[in-house]
């Protein structure tokens, strides 16, 4: 499966959803995660994601591991997001700032 990490928190810029096959993706107030369950691993959405949030399971950084168990949390608790929308407004000044993980909404 492929996972969001925790770049993702208050970017949410839905470009991957657009281009996901399966519609596997689930939306948080503040984050995104992929279904494991769906999830085909076609690779498409991690050069779409104009945060680089998105790796492959055996790809994910070290500081980044518990995102798999966290996708997998809550896409058993969010609902599907299959069409692109907005970002946050200040979603730019978010990309890239480390330590984002206490900030996520749930
Ligand atoms: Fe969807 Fe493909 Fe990304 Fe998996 S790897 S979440 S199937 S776009
Ligand atoms: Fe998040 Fe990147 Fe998608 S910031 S919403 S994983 S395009």
């Amino acid at each position: 499966t492929y996972v969001v990490t925790e770049n993702c928190i208050k970017c949410k810029y839905t470009d991957c959803v657009d281009v996901c096959p399966v519609d596997c993706f689930r939306e948080g107030p503040n984050f995104l995660v992929i279904d494991p369950d769906e999830c085909i691993d076609c690779t498409l959405c991690v050069a779409e994601c104009p945060a680089e949030a998105i790796f492959a399971e055996d790809d994910v950084p070290a500081d980044q591991q518990h995102c798999t168990a966290l996708n997998a949390e809550l896409a058993a608790l969010w609902k599907p997001i299959i069409e692109r929308k907005d970002p946050p407004a200040d979603a730019d000044e978010w990309n890239g700032k480390p330590g984002k993980l206490p900030l996520l909404e749930r």
